[in-house]
């Protein structure tokens, strides 16, 4: 059934997460043992159903601000009875505020946000808790930005590139960045005290 919505979303140009970067999210959330998962950036609700299918006990607050991606995702929910593990927002991301906790935050919206999303949530992350960034190569375009003719999307990679350096260089967090898996994914913890 899942299946039948990822191969839905993919014939229409849906843009959800790829399998090997779904596959790393899946096997962090396991070894790592998260249970309350903030979800930015929704689409039809593909990646936070493979999250709550994981585990009875794991809850997921997704946010998604397109009315027929809202609609959609519900939908697909509501079929794979997730309901009660999964919550979808209908709203832009800047307007989601809340003192909950989280042991995960996956980023998967705006990509030129990225970092205006990090500084939003990072208090709502817990003691050991990660975020977790999709997209950080744009599909290869970081490596190539002098051939990209548009304008925008030249912008928006070098958007990408200048966030890499920026949580690389800041001495809060510690970064693993796995250029290889999927469309390259970013996970960024807390550094603890003196280290
Ligand atoms: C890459 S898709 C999410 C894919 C999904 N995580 C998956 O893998 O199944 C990004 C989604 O974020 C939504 N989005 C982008 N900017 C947003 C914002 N500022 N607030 C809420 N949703 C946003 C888009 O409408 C789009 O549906």
């Amino acid at each position: 059934m899942i299946e039948e919505i990822k191969n839905k979303a993919l014939e229409e140009g849906v843009p959800i997460i790829k399998d090997e970067g779904l596959a790393f999210l899946l096997n962090y959330i396991k070894e790592h043992n998260c249970k309350q998962i903030l979800e930015l950036g929704t689409a039809v609700g593909y990646s936070a159903m493979e999250m709550a299918k994981l585990d009875k006990d794991i809850h997921i607050d997704t946010i998604e601000k397109n009315e027929e991606m809202y609609h959609q995702a519900v939908k697909n929910i509501e079929d794979n009875n997730l309901t009660d593990q999964i919550d979808v927002h209908f709203m832009p991301i800047e307007e989601y505020k809340t003192d909950k906790i989280y042991d995960l935050i996956f980023v998967d919206a705006a990509k030129a946000q990225y970092g205006k999303y990090l500084e939003m949530f990072i208090d709502n992350l817990s003691e050991n808790g990660a975020m977790i960034f999709d997209n950080m190569i744009f599909h290869g375009l970081i490596y190539d930005i002098e051939s990209i003719t548009s304008r925008n999307l030249r912008n928006l990679v070098k958007k990408i590139v200048k966030f890499r350096e920026m949580v690389y260089n800041d001495r809060r967090f510690d970064i693993i960045m796995f250029d290889n898996i999927g469309d390259g994914i970013l996970v960024l913890t807390r550094r603890k005290c003196g280290t």
